[in-house]
């Protein structure tokens, strides 16, 4: 599929729409970690949020221990960074839940407290396709970022899941909205971006990691990465930081290669707050107009 065609699409419904069944569940919006160990402050207006991160320790292949969590934590403030999510993986080699996501951001809020480090930390989860199917409704409610409505849910590597769109349109059904994590990564959305036109049309957010923007990851990931970008088929930058060093953090440096100030903010700052909320994402910015006083100008 190539030169802009679009795949035969099934029908675009909408994927974690607004409302509905969300105000039916007693725990929506007052989450037990959020509300038992709450943020420290409210996000500041135009913060950068990193809502994809492997900050806690111990849990999954992110941080080791605590002192490597502090370093991370260091890193993303020192990149600008306010607020993160904590996004362990939830798959079948780390099949982590929620309590011990709740516990480990519990350890990591007061050990930021202790060392002054100013970073408010999210539960979250980075949930593998496969896995959908077997947490409960309540457990996959609780793992969504910030305890609110949206799933940041683990784009596979290889191959391209033959059900991933009923998958996620099943998380629609219980008031989520589904994130797909660094679709870019994968070799067939590489080869062929458009194969995310149907689930974004159905509203589910692409994020995109900030170290295949810049390009540390090769030519492919960033090539797909800034398609993606131009397509207007990803609505977040993250770090997927599991450690201090590669994939720390980069948000600052992603921003900046976007090449345009508003979408940046879009991408790093609105979508991000909009997300930790519970609300809609803003409309996107549009486009700049890169040759636009020129024109105006031999009109
Ligand atoms: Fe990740």
């Amino acid at each position: 599929m190539g030169g802009g065609e679009r795949p035969k699409a099934p029908v675009p419904r909408s994927i974690g729409a607004p409302g509905d069944r969300l105000s039916e569940l007693p725990f929506l919006g007052e989450p037990p970690a959020e509300s038992t160990y709450a943020p420290r402050r409210r996000a500041r207006a135009g913060a950068v949020i990193d809502l994809h991160t492997h900050i806690l320790p111990g849990v999954d292949d992110g941080a080791r221990d605590l002192v490597e969590s502090l370093r991370i934590a260091r890193a993303c403030v020192a990149d600008g960074v306010t607020a993160v999510a904590a996004t362990p993986h939830v798959r079948e080699d780390y099949p982590t839940r929620f309590a011990t996501i709740s516990r480990a951001v519990e350890q990591l809020r007061q050990a930021l407290g202790d060392a002054g480090v100013d970073l408010t930390v999210h539960t979250g989860a980075e949930v593998a396709v496969d896995q959908l199917r077997l947490l409960g409704a309540e457990e996959l409610l609780r793992l969504a970022l910030a305890g609110r409505r949206y799933l940041l849910v683990e784009c596979p590597y290889y191959g391209w899941p033959a059900r991933l769109f009923d998958e996620l349109d099943a998380l629609g059904h219980l008031g989520l909205r589904p994130i797909l994590a660094h679709p870019e990564r994968n070799a067939d959305v590489a080869s062929a971006p458009e194969l995310l036109r149907p689930l974004v049309d159905a509203g589910v957010l692409v994020q995109v990691t900030a170290v295949s923007v810049v390009g540390a990851l090769g030519r492919s990931p960033r090539q797909a990465a800034h398609s993606l970008l131009r397509s207007e088929l990803a609505h977040l930058i993250a770090s997927d930081a599991h450690s201090p060093g590669l994939r720390r953090a980069g948000l600052a440096a992603a921003a900046a290669s976007v090449k345009d100030r508003a979408l940046a903010h879009w991408l790093t700052v609105d979508v991000p707050a909009a997300v930790v909320a519970g609300t809609d994402p803003p409309l996107r910015p549009r486009p700049r107009r890169l040759f636009g006083r020129y024109s105006e100008r031999i009109r």
